[in-house]
């Protein structure tokens, strides 16, 4: 291990030598003293120690020397090493040079010409323990920075943990958010299928029950129909024949005879010209239930709902001569074709246009006014929608008709002339099947809107 040495300097070397001897006395082998005659050799020396990585806790210099004074050597060693502890040995006390030494040089003590030699030991050892004790407490801050700087580092990691879970909770959260959305969409999809699904159904099979009533009664309605036929040629031969036979019958007989064919002709006629309606009825409803689950078909919704106005139009009028109303279409060009069952869909037109033509016409017949009966038709694409509305100038909806317009079976048109059926099936075909919304305006005794959106991407399956 490399000892510690102090450095004494002094030019006359009887002191110098005596200083060293007193010094070594008094430390024994714990320290070296080395010794420089001028302050120029005690730089070097200095500087030669300290490359050999010796510590030097104490240098003791005269004052009055040839070359770099005492007071000058310690400044210049002050500004190089200041730990190393000063004393100044002084001839004779000289203020302004122990002034300059403690201002500039941290001098530790300054001793009188000639020395007390145990005031110089006391002073020497004081130094020695002061500068240990300052070694201590530098390595003691050391390790106490040390520590802060471990401590602090510890603050900024766990401050940084904090922030990273911090951040991960809140990307779990988002996680779990947008699960629960995607799970309850795909939920709601499900249902959406379901309905969908439950609604094609019911539609299937009450179209095939009204496809097979339909054709129960279509073959006697065909008996009928030829018989009444046949029964019209008939009648008409015996009127030939009749009047063949006229010179020979009575005449009174006769007209009565004559009177009595012709009204059985036109029964006849009657009960054909009913049955054709009848049988037209149930060509209608034969045409109108496919009884099979349909298919979705993208359908451009202005040409399906022209073609299904006309059907309606021509319907009314074959049975109504009397049926004259105004009939407007205002298409939205720009929609494009959406994805629905057509067989379904045109039913739905069909059932809400029936509904505002005989609303419209029956203000009138109940009414006349100089009103025109119109029923408007108007189409409109929407950001999610196609919207189709159906307008009436008719008599407008009455709040506990408005109630129960969706009640399976609930009409207000005289027996014979409405089942109730019209608009809770179409509920069924937009809302349940097509996913879409039916929406109802209306003012009493001035119209009816029905507000039919579909939406443009369909939900569920395909
Ligand atoms: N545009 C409308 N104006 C006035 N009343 C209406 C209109 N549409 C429907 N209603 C009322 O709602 C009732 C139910 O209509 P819905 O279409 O379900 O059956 P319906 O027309 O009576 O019979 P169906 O359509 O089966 O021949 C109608 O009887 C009528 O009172
Ligand atoms: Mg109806």
């Amino acid at each position: 291990m490399k000892k510690t040495v102090i450095i004494c300097v002094d030019d006359e070397s009887v002191v110098l030598v005596s200083l060293r001897d007193q010094l070594r006395n008094h430390l024994g082998q714990t320290y070296d003293i080395e010794i420089a005659e001028s302050g120029e050799e005690a730089i070097e020396l200095f500087s030669e120690l300290l490359e050999d990585n010796v510590e030097i806790p104490l240098v003791i210099s005269d004052q009055i020397m040839p070359g770099l004074k005492g007071d000058e050597l310690l400044i210049q060693l002050h500004q190089g090493y200041p730990k190393t502890l000063k004393i100044l040995l002084t001839g004779q006390a000289d203020a302004e040079v122990v002034g300059n030494a403690v201002n500039n040089a941290n001098l530790y003590r300054y001793i009188s010409k000639p020395w007390d030699e145990p005031d110089l030991c006391l002073t020497v050892t004081e130094a020695l323990r002061s500068y240990t004790q300052d070694k201590q407490l530098i390595g003691q801050n050391k390790q106490l920075q040390i520590l802060y700087d471990k401590a602090q580092q510890e603050i900024v990691e766990r401050k940084r943990f904090e922030v990273l879970l911090a951040e991960a909770n809140q990307t779990l959260e988002h996680k779990v958010d947008e699960r629960t959305q995607e799970l309850s969409q795909a939920i709601e999809n499900l249902k959406a299928t379901q309905n969908q699904l439950i609604a094609q159904e019911k539609m299937a099979s009450l179209g095939t029950l009204t496809a097979g009533i339909a054709h129960e009664i279509k073959n006697p309605l065909n008996f009928v129909n030829n018989f009444a036929q046949l029964s019209i040629g008939l009648a008409d031969e015996l009127i030939e024949l009749l009047t063949e036979q006229k010179p020979i019958v009575n005449s009174e007989d006769w007209v009565y005879i004559h009177e009595i064919l012709t009204d059985l002709k036109l029964n006849a006629a009657s009960i054909n010209e009913e049955g054709q309606r009848a049988d037209s009825i149930v060509r209608n409803m034969l045409l109108h239930s496919g009884g099979t689950v349909g298919q979705f078909q993208k359908t451009d919704l202005n040409i399906l709902l022209d073609e299904t106005i006309q059907l309606t139009y021509h319907s009314i009028r074959a049975k109504d001569v009397t049926f004259n109303i105004n009939l407007e279409t205002y298409f939205d060009s720009t929609i494009e074709p959406i994805s629905v069952i057509i067989q379904d869909i045109s039913r739905a037109f069909l059932n809400m246009i029936n509904n505002a033509c005989y609303a419209a016409h029956h203000k009138k017949i109940s009414q006349p006014t100089n009103i025109v009966p119109i029923v408007r038709v108007t189409t409109k694409k929407l950001p999610d929608f196609i919207e189709i509305r159906v307008w009436d100038n008719g008599s407008g909806l009455p709040s506990e008709v408005q109630d129960k317009l969706f009640t399976p079976f609930f009409t207000t048109k005289p027996a014979g002339e409405g089942t109730g059926l019209g608009l809770s099936i179409t509920y069924d075909i937009i809302v349940q099947v097509h996913q879409g919304k039916i929406d109802v305006n209306t003012e009493l005794g001035e119209f009816t809107e029905f507000i039919i959106s579909l939406p443009k991407q369909k939900l569920g399956n395909e």
